[in-house]
């Protein structure tokens, strides 16, 4: 998966979408980690929705510069996005976005363009496809389900158990007694 270096964005449009990105890692609220992070998501209206990471003395309630970006697009009603760069400060190669925000963007699409960029404004693009495979979309939840339920039943000997699919047995059961009527 290694992709080669942009050196410089290749449009003005993303000229403009690093920009926005490298201006929203200023406002970074980080005093815990001091690791500033920011992020800009264009929306197919053409808006940019920028975002940085927000810090909290309760740690676990950090959020990150990518989803402080969707959360702000995505509350002025957009749904459909094309392009996201991701910022930081790090000096050797690109910050990837976490498990948590790969999740987050995939709900709005995994053909989605992530720019990782580095501090000389350098590149390399990714498809969230790529950076999220065999993801969890909203198209799971439309997804046929089964409703057999495999049943364990453990007979307290330690650990010594039987498992079966207590529905296949149940819907057999019916069928029997169907024939009976
Ligand atoms: N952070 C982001 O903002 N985006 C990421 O994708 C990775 C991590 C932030 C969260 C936290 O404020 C700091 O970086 C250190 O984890």
């Amino acid at each position: 998966m290694e992709k080669e270096i942009m050196l410089a964005p290749s449009s003005t449009e993303l000229q403009e979408l690093f920009r926005e990105a490298h201006l929203a890692k200023h406002k970074a609220y980080c005093p815990y980690s001091k690791f500033r992070v920011g992020a800009a998501l264009l929306a197919t209206s053409g808006k940019i929705y920028s975002g940085c990471n927000i810090e909290n003395a309760s740690y676990a309630l950090a959020t990150c510069a990518e989803r402080t970006a969707v959360v702000k697009a995505v509350s002025e009603g957009e749904k459909s996005f094309k392009k996201l760069a991701i910022t930081s400060d790090v000096e050797l190669g690109f910050t990837g976005p976490c498990g948590s925000c790969r999740q987050t963007l995939a709900e709005f699409g995994l053909d989605l363009d992530v720019y990782l960029v580095n501090a000389k404004n350098e590149s390399k693009l990714y498809k969230l496809q790529e950076l999220l495979p065999i993801a969890f979309t909203p198209s799971d939840l439309e997804r046929p389900r089964s409703n057999h339920d495999i049943m364990f039943i453990d007979f307290g000997l330690n650990g010594v158990g039987v498992a079966y699919q207590l529905s296949l047995l149940l819907n057999q059961l019916v069928i029997k007694l169907d024939g009976v009527n």
